[in-house]
């Protein structure tokens, strides 16, 4: 798999398609609170739409034969049954982004049959670019990625975020609050990609998340694997939300006991 054309043809294109929406989200920050329409926890803002709208016409003009799902319209693009779809979220970390906070990233992955073939997690204001192919190998602006060697959950950082709903869904808080007493920090940074990333890249152990959807993960799952790390859904819940975690793989196991023990207390 390590130089295969067809993987690298896929990655070139989710790279120029991530890279023309972030760009095109940073030269216009100034309109970062123009929103579409606002909610009690979340924002949907003009930019998530332009962003998506750049990432469709870039992977639509490469791969016309592929069907596209975005996080701002789960059902555009492509036709359906050709074997490759690509999942999007044009802006990761909305809110954050809303503020002017700069940990914000576009996430676009290639799956086939539910796999991912390649992943691309763009943060411009960060300047960080990651990227995976399946088989072989993540990298972080082009340097090769690898999980930390922590094997104490005792010694962890944890990252984790919190449901958009949170008053009707109280488990985030609970695995929280138990998390963050067995691992040395918990943090909640506000982008679920980047987050993942962050574990990709050794600068953090473990993420957990309740009511995450499918285009959060997509791609950074696999730049978790490809780094040497793991990945998991642990339920699928109501209207595609998913409990999903992930980890440097060496505290993965007492991580996982840790949260499923907390959420069976309740
Ligand atoms: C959100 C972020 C956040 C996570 C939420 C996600 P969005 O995505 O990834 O960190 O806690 O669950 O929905 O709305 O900014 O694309
Ligand atoms: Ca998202």
């Amino acid at each position: 798999m390590k130089d295969d054309p067809f993987l690298n043809t896929l990655l070139e294109g989710a790279i120029a398609a991530a890279r023309l929406a972030g760009h095109h989200a940073l030269a216009n920050f100034a309109r970062r609170q123009e929103a579409v329409s606002r909610y009690a926890h979340d924002v949907k803002l003009k930019l998530d739409e332009e962003c998506q709208q750049i990432i469709q016409a870039e992977l639509a003009t490469r791969f016309p034969d592929h069907a596209i799902v975005g996080e701002e319209d789960a059902t555009i693009g492509g036709r359906l049954g050709t074997g490759i779809e690509w999942v999007v979220d044009p802006i990761d970390g909305t809110v954050n982004f809303s503020h002017g906070l700069p940990f914000w990233c576009c996430s676009i992955a290639a799956l086939q049959k539910g796999k991912t073939l390649v992943g691309v997690v763009y943060a411009p204001a960060l300047d960080v670019c990651y990227t995976a192919r399946l088989g072989g190998g993540a990298t972080c602006n082009g340097e090769t990625l690898h999980v930390s060697p922590i094997a104490e959950l005792s010694q962890s950082m944890v990252l984790t975020g919190l449901d958009k709903n949170p008053g009707k869904d109280l488990p985030p808080l609970a695995l929280f609050q138990a998390t963050s007493q067995h691992v040395q920090k918990a943090r909640i940074l506000g982008s679920a990609a980047l987050d993942l990333c962050r574990v990709a890249h050794g600068q953090a152990d473990a993420y957990f998340e309740t009511g995450i959807y499918i285009w959060d993960i997509a791609a950074a799952r696999l730049i978790i694997t490809e780094a040497g790390g793991q990945e998991e859904i642990l339920e699928r819940l109501d209207q595609g939300r998913l409990r999903f975690m992930a980890s440097n793989g060496l505290i993965h196991a007492a991580y996982k006991t840790l949260l499923l023990d907390t959420l069976q207390k309740r």
